[in-house]
């Protein structure tokens, strides 16, 4: 067995907390480095990379050194937040907002794709006065203590259940009948309060990249404006090009979007925008923020994010993931649709999935991947699905060699 790897796998165990890494029995594996889209261990054994970072790595493992380079007037490591913003954090949120449509006007940075959507979810609060949320089964917004109530799976929120706000979060089916909504909304809006809005991934990711019927997004539109709710997308999956555009409030507009995983480019940085009217709902901040944090904003990954976000328009990344996306979905389809082991096969840009019959099928070709040089994740509630989320600048031939290998693999099954 690998001996380096399992050295490392078990220093590991002995100081990490162990819910924090998931546990292995054999065929340990320690990442060391990163170029584009290959990822090496601790051996030096070479990995394709259809991770990407669980869809953070937009331009694959940047050379960080190359990037900060020359970084005369964004040089900061780490700015004064809430006091002195740093000239980083002021050009990306410009940035942010030109990649918007111009309805999405304000924003706030924080650092992971949770506090984005707990900035979203506290901003809904001060602009309604509602504390109650419709969400989505098979959802995922994170796991901090703020988005519990609206990430879907009772294994996330059972053991917690006593620290929980008081804020509740309905979870209908992803894709249902606006009639399923309304009732939800009146039978809980009665029995709870207030409901401020209507939170919902475009396209769910973690939950196995489920697509929403055609039109559903913009019959939710029409729903929270007869309901005066708003509408809050959580794009910290799905935006800044893994599915092909920038963002899905071009074709529905939302009143607040939240983004995260690809705005760094592979730096920790989220940030939440909204309409001017409901960003105006928090009060001025005269000498302390009521929502900040010691990194919210933090000076150099706002330097790398602004790099990021110019290369990534620069090099039409979101465009050749609309592209790329599809041939690798119809090169799928092809090949694998007929097997027994596979159920479905969808996507959308460099954002696709393979649905098996089996609960743990995605685990178990997981490990395969691995032994074969290849890194992908299962996803979906009973780990039936194979995520493929690389990186937007994976080269073609990479990702089809890598494509190739999966459909062997599922082939021989
Ligand atoms: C749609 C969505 N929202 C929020 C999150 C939480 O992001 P983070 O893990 O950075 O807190 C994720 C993470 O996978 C996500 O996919």
């Amino acid at each position: 067995m690998d001996n380096k790897n399992s050295a490392w796998y078990q220093r590991l165990r002995a100081v990490e907390c162990q819910d924090s890494t998931m546990s292995l029995s054999e065929d340990f594996l320690v990442l060391q480095e990163g170029q584009g889209s290959i990822l090496r261990d601790v051996e030096g054994r070479s990995f394709i990379d259809l991770c990407a970072g669980f869809g953070a790595l937009t331009h694959g493992h940047i050379d960080i050194t190359a990037w900060t380079q020359n970084l005369k007037e964004d040089g900061l490591v780490q700015g004064m937040g809430d006091v002195y913003p740093s000239a980083s954090k002021v050009k990306l949120l410009e940035t942010i907002k030109s990649l918007l449509p111009p309805h999405l006007e304000k924003g706030a940075l924080a650092v992971t794709g949770s506090q984005a959507v707990e900035l979203a979810l506290k901003t809904a609060c001060l602009a309604t006065g509602g504390n109650n949320f419709l969400c989505f089964q098979n959802g995922y917004h994170g796991l901090d203590i703020g988005v519990l109530p609206v990430t879907d799976g009772d294994h996330f929120r059972k053991p917690f259940e006593s620290l929980l706000p008081h804020g509740r979060g309905f979870h209908l089916p992803y894709g249902c009948s606006i009639e399923l909504l309304e009732k939800s909304y009146s039978d809980n809006s009665l029995k709870y309060g207030r409901i401020a809005a209507v939170l919902v991934e475009p396209i769910q990711g973690r939950g196995g990249i489920i697509l929403p019927p055609p039109e559903w997004l913009m019959s939710l539109r029409h729903f929270c404006d007869k309901k005066n709710l708003l509408l809050i997308f959580d794009e910290v999956f799905t935006g800044l090009g893994r599915i092909g555009t920038m963002t899905s409030s071009f074709d529905v507009p939302c009143d607040i979007t939240c983004l995260g995983k690809a705005l760094g480019g592979g730096m920790p940085v989220s940030a939440c925008f909204g309409t001017k009217e409901v960003m105006s709902s928090w009060p001025m901040n005269t000498g302390e923020a009521i929502h900040t944090g010691t990194f919210f904003g933090h000076a150099l990954s706002c330097s790398v994010a602004n790099k990021n976000l110019e290369f990534l328009v620069a090099q039409g990344l979101a465009e050749r993931s609309a592209s790329l996306g599809l041939k690798g979905l119809f090169f799928l389809k092809n090949s694998l649709l007929a097997t027994s082991f596979v159920k479905d096969i969808r996507g959308k840009g460099l954002m696709i999935v393979i649905e098996m019959h089996e609960s743990n099928q995605g685990v178990v070709l997981m490990n395969t991947l691995k032994r074969k040089g290849i890194i992908a994740i299962p996803s979906g509630p009973k780990g039936q699905c194979l995520s493929i989320t690389p990186a937007l600048n994976i080269p073609e031939p990479l990702f089809f060699e890598a494509l190739e290998t999966i459909c062997g693999i599922i082939q021989s099954w």
